[in-house]
């Protein structure tokens, strides 16, 4: 197999290799998980993922570019394989990357991630604990002035941009970013650089947001040096000057007794920056591309502004930003009716249970009054259940009904873009039109 540098820190990029890279050697459907591309055409992705559901809901996928899983598309396994973290582990390898990748990274000794998501067990909990009152739901609530103030400014925007934008990148991109940096503790001047940091940091498979690759090992530690060199300082000035920001929670955070190490601090500090905006700006954009498409709903929330949670559930069960996470069997385990030997496996595809007609009634269709769309997995459920979930849920059910008392005749203004990546994606630009009242 030929390999490049420039893929080491990020999806390797097809236009080099060519699509043949995704191949795999087993079951071919297995591609949907293996190939970025595929989650470009959804209707295709869903399509193959309910004929795996009825036929092969455990799938073993081999490739040559990809060390051996088995695809969990079922609710019900993705359900069970969640909550089994006595068995199935997270481990530093839970993300699906090329096996190429992950080896190279080793030898050349470039420092792996280390977050919540990558810690297993007591290390794991006692991390959590740090941040978990902060993010509970009652917690969260004391936000909601900052949510609205910051939904008003961009509703604002909204209409400033006068009836035509990519309602994607000019509004559900910052609007994103500035709620979880206002929670953060960041201020709007250095929201655009943390924004170049973390996609340097992890890049992107979609060769649009790909930062210049021309020495990826340089780019990378000297973008972790920047992260270090920032929270650094901000460490040292929330333990001098403690506020009611998360940032002061992290700095300060203790795990069994003592203060947290400065690599797990940094990491903290870089997982919440990071899954707090792309994650949610890709659930509001693509769900105003689904609620685009069904006008009667369009008239039915701003008839009866409080579906507006209802509606943000099922915009986030319709585009379940985060395609998968693996977990790794510590022993024989049953998942499904099929037997995961010790050492194999597992990636949860979370697209994939959200449209599974075992737990919701007619699955593939969009409906913001659907009573079943709190069973939905995009959060992933167990001891990892995502930290951040009340502030996503808050985001998008304050800006819709705001969006809705300024404008009318909102429809789309062209064809809708979708990213290609298999960890965090979806619609990447959204051209809409609309008449400001
Ligand atoms: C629609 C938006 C979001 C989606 C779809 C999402 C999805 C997820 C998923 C699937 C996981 C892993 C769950 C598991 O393994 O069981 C996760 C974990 C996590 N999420 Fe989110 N997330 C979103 C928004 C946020 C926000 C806004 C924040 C921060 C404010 C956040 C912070 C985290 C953190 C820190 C973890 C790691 C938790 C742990 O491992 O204990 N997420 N998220």
């Amino acid at each position: 197999m030929r390999q490049n540098t420039s893929d080491l820190l990020h999806t390797p990029d097809a236009r080099r290799y060519g699509p043949a890279m995704y191949d795999v050697t087993s079951d071919p459907r297995g591609r949907i998980f293996t190939d970025p591309a595929a989650y470009r055409d959804m209707t295709a992705w869903h399509e193959t993922a309910a004929d795996l559901r009825r036929t092969e809901p455990v799938l073993r996928v081999e490739s040559d570019f990809y060390a051996p899983f088995w695809a969990l598309t079922r609710h019900a396994d993705v359900f069970e394989a969640s909550r089994r973290s006595d068995v199935l582990l997270n481990t530093l390898d839970s993300v699906l990357v090329p096996e190429f990748q992950s080896q190279m990274i080793e030898v050349l000794g470039i420092p792996r991630p280390k977050t919540l998501i990558h810690m297993d067990g007591h290390e794991h909990t006692a991390h959590r604990h740090v941040t978990n009152d902060w993010f509970k739901p009652a917690a969260v609530k004391t936000r909601q002035d900052a949510i609205d103030a910051i939904a008003d400014e961009f509703v604002d925007k909204l209409a400033d941009l006068g009836g035509r934008c990519d309602f994607a990148q000019d509004i559900a991109v910052p609007y994103t970013i500035r709620v979880i940096m206002r929670i953060f503790g960041v201020p709007p001047s250095d929201e655009r650089m943390m924004m170049e940091l973390t996609q340097g940091l992890f890049g992107a498979a979609d060769p649009e947001y790909m930062p210049d690759l021309s020495d990826p090992i340089a780019g990378f530690m000297g973008i972790l040096q920047r992260f270090e060199d920032y929270f650094a300082a901000m460490t040292a000035d929330r333990r001098a000057h403690p506020t009611d920001d998360l940032a002061t929670v992290i700095a300060n955070g203790q795990v069994d007794g003592c203060p947290m190490g400065d690599i797990e601090t940094l990491w903290y500090y870089i997982i919440v920056a990071t899954a707090g905006h792309d994650t949610t700006s890709f659930a509001l954009a693509g769900g105003m591309e689904a609620l685009l498409r069904h006008p009667d709903q369009v008239e039915a929330l701003r008839a009866d502004p409080s579906l507006a949670a209802n509606a943000a559930e099922e915009m986030i069960r319709w585009t379940a930003p985060v395609r998968a996470f693996l977990r790794y069997a510590q022993e024989d385990v049953e998942i499904g009716g099929v037997t995961i030997p010790a050492g194999d496996r597992v990636l949860l595809s979370y697209p994939s249970a959200n449209r599974d007609d075992a737990v919701f009634a007619d699955p593939m269709a969009f409906d913001i009054a659907r009573p079943d769309a709190k069973n939905l997995l995009s959060f992933g459920l167990g001891v990892h259940y995502c930290l951040g979930s009340q502030f996503a849920r808050r985001e998008v059910r304050t800006i819709l009904p705001r969006i809705l008392e300024r404008v009318d005749a909102l429809e789309l203004d062209g064809e809708p873009q979708w990213s290609d990546a298999n960890f965090v994606g979806g619609v990447k630009h959204l051209p809409i039109r609309y008449r400001v009242r």
